[in-house]
């Protein structure tokens, strides 16, 4: 757990802000809050939003002269993107189920660099469903190139781009995403059709079961606190940041502790999911969306 992990934001001393999970994986690390999690549903909202903006929003007058990168570099960035950013912004960066187009982005426009862009990706906006991610400055570089070029095919582009199609939801196969769930995917290890996810479509539907299905929301996280006396706590986190640890106890009180003051072992199952991002292929999350949405 480093500190470097945690986003200002979640300095606040909001009580119940509930911290979802704080992933760990391989090649990055992601900070999720609850906020993020209900931001999901509104985002879906705010892509459409976002598709029906007309490319005027861009300042072209604050723009850097469109800048062409190596295309080696592009194609680093490409990969990049793809495995971790393509699934919520879309393959070509033009905007997807739960994050904005980045092609419109008036971010992008200003970026020099990767000033903007490379801030953003490693700070993300957890409160408002943008993960932060460990890059190199090489990655970085790479995204930068990646995203200024497809914005400027996008502004060169003409026509209507296509926004969000519900209707891609169903385009999966069931029996590959059966297979997905008890094999590749590791999902079985947690759930089970029949027991926790039993009912799951009829609570959650299209785009809010997709969401569901990669970012649980309120998913709790457990965490022990053991105390300078060796007394140990339990119960449900919820709160964390660089000086205080909070948790709610079997009897619904809330505990907190200086995090310089105690030892503390967080353990957020949930966090698979964020571990499964860099391995999803959009097949498998159609596949799996079709298997799931048979669980009514
Ligand atoms: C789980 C979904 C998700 C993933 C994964 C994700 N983003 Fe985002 N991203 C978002 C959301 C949602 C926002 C909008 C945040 C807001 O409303 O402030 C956002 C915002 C951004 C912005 C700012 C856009 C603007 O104009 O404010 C940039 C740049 C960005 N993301 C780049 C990336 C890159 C690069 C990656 C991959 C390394 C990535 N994102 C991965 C969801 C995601
Ligand atoms: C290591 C354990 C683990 C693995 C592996 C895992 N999940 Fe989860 N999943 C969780 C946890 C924990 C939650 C949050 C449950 C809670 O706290 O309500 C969750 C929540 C969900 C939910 C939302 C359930 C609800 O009732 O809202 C769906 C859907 C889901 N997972 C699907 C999947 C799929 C599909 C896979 C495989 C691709 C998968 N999960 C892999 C642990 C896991």
């Amino acid at each position: 757990m480093r500190p470097e992990a945690f986003s200002s934001e979640m300095k606040r001393p909001a009580i119940f802000r509930g911290i979802t999970f704080l992933g760990s994986a391989l090649h990055w690390t992601v900070l999720l809050a609850a906020p993020l999690l209900l931001s999901l549903a509104v985002s879906g909202a705010q892509t459409s939003a976002a598709n029906t903006q007309t490319p005027s929003r861009i300042r072209q007058g604050a723009a850097p002269a469109p800048k062409s990168y190596p295309p080696a570099l592009v194609e680093d960035g490409g990969s990049v993107f793809q495995q971790n950013c393509s699934f919520c912004h879309g393959r070509d960066a033009g905007g997807g189920e739960s994050g904005p187009d980045l092609t419109r982005s008036e971010m992008v426009t200003e970026d020099v660099n990767g000033d903007k862009i490379g801030a953003m990706v490693r700070k993300g906006r957890p409160e408002k469903g943008m993960p932060r991610f460990n890059f190199s400055d090489r990655q970085i570089a790479s995204l930068t190139a990646f995203i200024h070029t497809q914005q400027n095919h996008a502004l060169t582009k003409k026509g209507d781009r296509k926004g969000v199609d519900v209707a891609d939801l169903q385009t999966g196969n069931l029996e590959a995403g059966k297979q997905y769930f008890n094999g590749p995917g590791g999902c079985v290890n947690c759930h089970s059709p029949t027991g926790d996810l039993a009912g799951i479509a009829s609570r959650y539907r299209g785009l809010k079961l997709e969401e569901q299905m990669l970012y649980p929301e309120n998913a709790k996280s457990k965490v022990t606190i053991t105390l300078a006396s060796g007394q140990t706590l339990s119960g449900n986190l919820a709160y964390l940041d660089e000086f205080t640890i909070g948790l709610i106890d079997a009897t619904g009180m809330y505990r907190s502790s200086r995090t310089s003051d105690v030892k503390y072992q967080i353990d957020a199952p949930v966090n698979a999911h964020v571990d499964l991002f860099s391995r999803y292929t959009d097949a498998d999350i159609h596949n799996l969306m079709a298997y799931l949405q048979t669980l009514r």
